[in-house]
Protein backbone atom coordinates (compact mmCIF):
# COMPACT_ATOMS: atom_id res chain seq x y z
CA UNK A 1 0.00 0.00 0.00
CA UNK A 2 1.48 3.25 -0.62
CA UNK A 3 1.77 6.29 1.65
CA UNK A 4 -0.14 9.07 0.43
CA UNK A 5 2.31 11.75 -0.13
CA UNK A 6 0.94 15.52 1.58
CA UNK A 7 1.96 18.45 -0.89
CA UNK A 8 1.46 21.83 1.26
CA UNK A 9 -0.14 24.35 -1.30
CA UNK A 10 -0.70 27.50 0.15
CA UNK A 11 -3.12 29.01 3.14
CA UNK A 12 -6.41 27.86 3.66
CA UNK A 13 -7.76 31.69 4.19
CA UNK A 14 -6.61 32.49 0.60
CA UNK A 15 -9.32 30.44 -0.55
CA UNK A 16 -12.20 32.06 1.45
CA UNK A 17 -15.79 29.80 1.34
CA UNK A 18 -17.13 29.86 -2.48
CA UNK A 19 -14.06 30.19 -4.15
CA UNK A 20 -11.69 27.76 -5.76
CA UNK A 21 -7.90 28.30 -6.71
CA UNK A 22 -5.51 26.19 -9.12
CA UNK A 23 -2.13 24.68 -7.98
CA UNK A 24 0.17 22.26 -9.72
CA UNK A 25 1.62 19.52 -8.25
CA UNK A 26 4.04 17.77 -9.63
CA UNK A 27 2.37 19.02 -13.40
CA UNK A 28 -0.89 17.51 -12.17
CA UNK A 29 -3.32 20.90 -12.07
CA UNK A 30 -5.05 20.63 -9.33
CA UNK A 31 -8.61 22.83 -8.36
CA UNK A 32 -9.04 23.39 -4.91
CA UNK A 33 -12.49 24.70 -3.35
CA UNK A 34 -13.95 25.81 -0.62
CA UNK A 35 -18.10 24.98 0.00
CA UNK A 36 -19.01 26.55 2.89
CA UNK A 37 -15.51 25.71 5.11
CA UNK A 38 -15.26 22.44 3.40
CA UNK A 39 -12.11 21.87 1.25
CA UNK A 40 -12.38 19.64 -1.86
CA UNK A 41 -9.82 18.62 -4.40
CA UNK A 42 -10.07 17.75 -7.79
CA UNK A 43 -7.81 17.38 -10.69
CA UNK A 44 -8.40 20.91 -12.53
CA UNK A 45 -8.86 19.92 -16.41
CA UNK A 46 -12.23 18.46 -17.04
CA UNK A 47 -12.34 15.08 -18.33
CA UNK A 48 -14.64 15.85 -21.36
CA UNK A 49 -11.98 18.61 -23.01
CA UNK A 50 -9.44 21.31 -21.97
CA UNK A 51 -11.25 23.38 -19.46
CA UNK A 52 -10.06 24.43 -16.22
CA UNK A 53 -12.32 23.65 -13.70
CA UNK A 54 -11.44 26.16 -10.68
CA UNK A 55 -13.07 28.54 -13.34
CA UNK A 56 -15.99 27.35 -13.32
CA UNK A 57 -18.97 27.81 -10.60
CA UNK A 58 -20.01 25.60 -7.28
CA UNK A 59 -23.01 23.99 -7.15
CA UNK A 60 -23.81 24.08 -3.47
CA UNK A 61 -27.04 22.25 -3.85
CA UNK A 62 -25.30 19.26 -5.31
CA UNK A 63 -22.11 19.57 -3.85
CA UNK A 64 -20.93 19.77 -7.32
CA UNK A 65 -18.72 22.25 -9.80
CA UNK A 66 -19.94 23.28 -12.96
CA UNK A 67 -17.26 22.72 -16.18
CA UNK A 68 -17.49 26.65 -17.22
CA UNK A 69 -17.05 25.14 -20.56
CA UNK A 70 -19.90 23.36 -21.86
CA UNK A 71 -21.28 22.43 -18.05
CA UNK A 72 -20.96 19.09 -16.94
CA UNK A 73 -20.99 18.88 -12.98
CA UNK A 74 -18.99 17.10 -11.38
CA UNK A 75 -19.39 15.55 -7.63
CA UNK A 76 -16.59 17.57 -5.28
CA UNK A 77 -16.23 14.56 -3.49
CA UNK A 78 -15.98 11.90 -5.96
CA UNK A 79 -15.13 13.53 -9.11
CA UNK A 80 -18.21 11.68 -10.57
CA UNK A 81 -19.29 13.32 -13.70
CA UNK A 82 -23.44 14.07 -12.71
CA UNK A 83 -24.46 15.58 -16.26
CA UNK A 84 -23.68 15.46 -19.90
CA UNK A 85 -21.21 15.84 -21.94
CA UNK A 86 -18.86 15.05 -19.48
CA UNK A 87 -18.98 10.96 -19.42
CA UNK A 88 -15.56 10.22 -17.23
CA UNK A 89 -14.46 10.85 -13.88
CA UNK A 90 -11.59 13.24 -13.10
CA UNK A 91 -9.66 12.30 -10.00
CA UNK A 92 -10.92 13.17 -6.58
CA UNK A 93 -7.67 14.03 -4.33
CA UNK A 94 -7.28 14.45 -0.61
CA UNK A 95 -7.12 17.91 1.22
CA UNK A 96 -6.71 18.80 4.64
CA UNK A 97 -6.07 22.28 6.32
CA UNK A 98 -3.37 21.63 9.29
CA UNK A 99 -3.21 22.90 12.71
CA UNK A 100 -1.16 26.03 11.14
CA UNK A 101 -3.89 26.74 8.26
CA UNK A 102 -2.00 25.30 5.53
CA UNK A 103 -4.04 23.69 2.89
CA UNK A 104 -2.34 20.52 2.01
CA UNK A 105 -3.07 18.14 -1.04
CA UNK A 106 -2.53 14.39 -1.48
CA UNK A 107 -2.63 13.32 -5.42
CA UNK A 108 -4.90 10.23 -6.13
CA UNK A 109 -2.63 7.54 -7.47
CA UNK A 110 -3.33 7.18 -11.42
CA UNK A 111 -5.56 3.71 -11.81
CA UNK A 112 -2.90 3.25 -14.63
CA UNK A 113 -0.31 3.22 -12.13
CA UNK A 114 -1.68 0.50 -10.06
S1 LIG B 1 -14.81 20.90 -21.36
FE1 LIG B 1 -15.87 20.50 -19.52
S2 LIG B 1 -17.83 19.85 -20.18
FE2 LIG B 1 -16.74 20.23 -22.02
Amino acid sequence: MTVAQWVAVGRASDVPPGCAARVVIDGVPVAIFNLDGAFYALDDTCSHQEASLSEGDLDPDRCAIECPLHGSSFDLRTGEPLSLPAVEPVRAHQVEVDADGVLRVALAEDEDAA
